[in-house]
């Protein structure tokens, strides 16, 4: 049976959220101060009104050492955010003018 879903986002955000105890090999996003910018980041999508854009804490995103890291869809546009106003130039830029930020981009080799 079909789902009749009542919306789909323009842009779906995914961000880590992955804390590891201090001294882990790995580190982690969490440990990079991620969770204060994607809570900057809630709050900015919510405050601009943009209901067409989701947004969604993840585990591991694989590429710990490259973190914070957030992901936009449909685009699959990886970014490595490191300061509030790096987020609020996501938010202007790519999710509200779909144009990415390129400076922020993380480029993923082959
Ligand atoms: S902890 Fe964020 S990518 Fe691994």
């Amino acid at each position: 049976m079909p789902l009749d879903l009542p919306q789909t986002f323009r842009h779906h955000v995914f961000c880590c959220a992955q804390q590891r105890p201090p001294g882990h090999p790995r580190g982690s996003c969490g440990a990079k101060n991620a969770h204060p910018l994607w809570q900057r980041l809630d709050q900015k999508v919510q405050a601009k009104g943009l209901l067409d854009v989701g947004m969604a804490m993840t585990g591991c995103l694989g590429f710990c050492s490259a973190g914070p890291l957030m992901v936009v869809y449909p685009e699959g546009i990886w970014y490595r955010p490191e300061t509030p106003e790096d987020i609020d130039e996501i938010v202007e830029q790519h999710l509200i003018n779909n144009e990415p930020v390129e400076r922020l981009v993380m480029v993923l080799s082959r």
